[in-house]
């Protein structure tokens, strides 16, 4: 396994729509796999594969909470198939929009169908904390950040720190 390194926003690849795999075969699974490693690393919940700069329908999750046994999820060409109409509100980060927060409300529970890393047709019932990280992680895939959601004030100031913090870390030219 390896760890890939994560974009963060602003960036083009960030905005793209992936592609549906045609199949989960051993590099799909591989890219599952070294996705997780790097979420785990990263302290994320949540990880979709525009994030390691691979335009594939991929997401990986585990909200299992501290001192909980793991929960790896692996999913490949996710689709939400229903939500319910109750909404609920969360605070969301992002490895890719690092150290920012705000309140989205998204469906408070959806059903998923999608490929598990058998390449078996699975589907999902989620609700709570999952529900919204699955949403999180497949709108992501079509290049849909949570910033998405906010009011045009609230996504332009964190855009801007985003891109003032990632000039910062440019490297000086020699
Ligand atoms: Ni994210």
């Amino acid at each position: 396994m390896a760890l890939l390194p994560i974009i963060t926003a602003p960036d083009p690849r960030l905005k793209i729509k992936a592609r549906p795999v045609p199949a989960v075969d051993a590099k799909v699974r591989r890219l599952m796999d070294d996705m997780l490693e790097t979420m785990y690393a990263a302290i994320g919940i949540g990880l979709a594969a525009p994030q390691v700069a691979q335009a594939s329908r991929v997401i990986v999750l585990d909200v299992a909470r501290d001192g909980e046994k793991p929960q790896p999820l692996k999913l490949a060409n996710p689709e939400i198939l229903w939500h319910s109409p109750e909404p609920i509100t969360c605070n969301e980060g992002c490895l890719s929009l690092p150290e920012h927060y705000a309140e989205v409300t998204r469906p408070a529970a959806i059903r998923v169908r999608y490929l598990d890393d058998q390449n078996e047709l699975r589907e999902m019932d989620a609700s709570g904390l999952l529900a919204t990280c699955l949403q999180h992680e497949i709108d992501h895939l079509d290049g849909i950040l949570f910033v998405d959601h906010l009011s045009l004030v609230k996504r332009g100031m964190i855009l801007r720190k985003l891109a003032k913090a990632k000039r910062g870390r440019a490297p000086v030219p020699a």
